[in-house]
């Protein structure tokens, strides 16, 4: 009897220190002190036993039941305090989270489209400051003191002499005082207008652009604009070029593309007119060339400026202008 209780010690002890699974180590516990375990078993039958070997039998099977059970839950505190097996492990298996790759910002992207058509064409890029001064802002561009062409402005001043530019067109003055002609330049950059709601921003962004050389016409001025807007929206658009009033150009005109959602029909977006405003353009002023002591005799040259957010709406069919500047991921990432 003895030899059998000592052989279930030992083949219980073997397997245990064999086992390296929970799974293992909860089917030995039900093998050996489960209802009909092995060591359960042998504790039952030892009524049938001789009485005088029953107590010592009973003494050491008891001990045996609890030296198996001590080691049952050693083997599973071995486990399960294991890396492999603890429940919060790494499964170097399971496929990947996709890193989310970065995209530019819409307008952004729109930047560098104008720029890349622009490049094309031969001209060069310039930036310039966004805190500028009454002068180039307005003075040098022929908008006298009072002038109700300053109205339409809507100017941040930082002093009365300093103002956050209210477009980027302080920038043909800059270029033209540094450089003689011929001049093909594009300025990119950040404008400033106390205004805000569906379609205004107090930020937003323009592209400006000067030509000056010599025999430069109106002809000049509709071919480029044409290919530029053509290129832009990807498509013959018809152009319309309409009478207009800037103080620094003269004729002036506006630019407008016939309705891209109705095609001329009239709808919400046209205002029912047909047509939508793309940009502002024009001859350059005379007072503006005399401003930067170029010869009106022998150059002429035109310039334009447009808002980037006004294009980018237009091209992706967006009617809110706000939401360029929300920071929604669900949206910037739409482009
Ligand atoms: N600076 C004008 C504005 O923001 C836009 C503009 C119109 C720029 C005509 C030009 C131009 O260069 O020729 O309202």
């Amino acid at each position: 009897m003895e030899n059998t209780i000592e052989q279930i010690r030992e083949d219980a002890l073997a397997e245990l220190a064999n086992a390296s699974s929970v799974d293992e180590i909860k089917a030995l516990s039900v093998k050996y002190v489960g209802r009909k375990g092995r060591i359960t078993l042998f504790l039952r039958n030892i009524s049938s036993l001789p009485k005088e070997l029953r107590p010592s039998a009973g003494q050491e099977a008891n001990l045996i039941k609890q030296l198996v059970e001590e080691r049952i839950k050693e083997a599973l505190q071995r486990i399960e305090g294991s890396d492999l097996n603890s429940t919060d492990y790494i499964d170097v298996s399971l496929p990947g989270r996709a890193a989310i790759p970065g995209i530019l910002h819409p307008i952004s992207q729109i930047n560098q489209q104008i720029s890349n058509i622009f490049k094309r064409l031969g001209f060069d890029i310039a930036e310039g400051p966004e805190i500028e001064t009454d002068y180039y802002n307005f003075e040098a561009l022929n908008f006298p003191k009072n002038h109700p062409a300053r109205d339409m402005q809507d100017t941040f001043f930082v002093s009365d002499d300093i103002v956050l530019r209210t477009h980027t067109s302080p920038l043909q003055i800059r270029i033209m005082e540094k450089k003689h002609p011929p001049i093909r330049v594009i300025m990119p950059g950040k404008v400033y207008r106390c205004d805000s709601d569906l379609t205004h921003t107090p930020m937003f962004h323009q592209v400006e652009g000067l030509v000056v050389d010599k025999n430069i016409g109106f002809s000049d001025l509709k071919g480029v604009l044409t290919t530029l807007v053509h290129q832009i929206f990807d498509e013959e658009i018809s152009l319309r070029f309409r009478p207009s009033f800037f103080p620094f150009t003269e004729p002036s005109a506006e630019v407008d593309i016939l309705c891209v959602i109705c095609r001329g029909k009239g709808c919400r977006v046209c205002s029912q007119t047909g047509w939508l405003e793309v940009l502002g353009s024009g001859m350059v002023h005379p007072a503006v060339f005399e401003n930067v002591n170029y010869d009106t005799s022998q150059y002429s040259g035109f310039a334009f400026g447009m808002g980037v957010e006004r294009i980018a709406m237009l091209k992706y069919g967006i009617d809110d202008l706000r939401k360029f500047f929300e920071n929604d991921f669900r949206f910037l990432r739409q482009f």
